[in-house]
């Protein structure tokens, strides 16, 4: 009885879900992507680098948690939105010049190339007029950049950066769970 109760509520979530939303990859390759660029993001990790350097990096920067906090409290679309900028900007910014990174240009690739398609296909299920993109967490991103620029893309900054876009990316994969189907 109950676990026929448990059905019809999953049911209905996921099918509340879907009809507000009408998003097939969310249903599915959503998770897949997700634990695919974060697997390649872990592969680029640096242990090497200098802590003190990295302690002082991390002071001029903060993670934005009050603006998943607020995105949480959103409508599903919008929570698509957040997410789809989160990936874009995190792209961009994993462009710039990572020469002192030691990353393989093949891992940076691959995952560029998973994030880029996570967002096309997340930016095709949102509907409806034209959406602002969040000055507040360009803002963040834009902060990371600067941090970048002035540890003249530093090994140390980059790991710094890497760690906080997997924080972001885990994030997001959080904040759009409600959206997928319980599993
Ligand atoms: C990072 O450190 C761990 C041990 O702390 C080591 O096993 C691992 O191979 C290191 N990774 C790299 C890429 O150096
Ligand atoms: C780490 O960085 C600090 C500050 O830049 C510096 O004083 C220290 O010598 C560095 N340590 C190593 C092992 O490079
Ligand atoms: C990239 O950064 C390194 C230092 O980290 C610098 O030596 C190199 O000139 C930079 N390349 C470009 C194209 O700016």
């Amino acid at each position: 009885m109950l676990s026929r109760v448990l059905c019809v509520c999953v049911f209905l979530s996921v099918f509340g879900a879907a009809s507000s939303l009408s998003c097939r990859w969310m249903d599915g390759k959503f998770r897949q992507f997700s634990e695919e660029y974060l697997d390649l993001l872990n592969k680029m990790a640096n242990n090497g680098t200098n802590s003190t350097e990295d302690a002082e990096v991390m002071q001029m920067v903060a993670f934005p948690s009050e603006l998943y906090m607020q995105a949480s409290k959103a409508t599903a679309e919008d929570k698509l939105v957040f997410t789809v900028q989160v990936l874009e900007e995190s792209a961009a910014l994993l462009k710039k010049n990572h020469s002192s990174a030691s990353w393989e240009e093949k891992t940076v690739d691959n995952f560029l190339n998973v994030v880029t398609r996570q967002a096309v296909e997340l930016h095709s299920c949102i509907r409806g007029h034209v959406h602002k993109k969040n000055k507040k967490l360009h803002m963040s991103f834009k902060r990371l950049s600067h941090v970048l620029e002035q540890k003249d893309h530093s090994a140390e900054s980059w790991e710094l950066i890497r760690k906080d876009i997997e924080r972001h990316l885990m994030r997001v994969d959080q904040l759009t769970s409600s959206l997928r189907p319980a599993n």
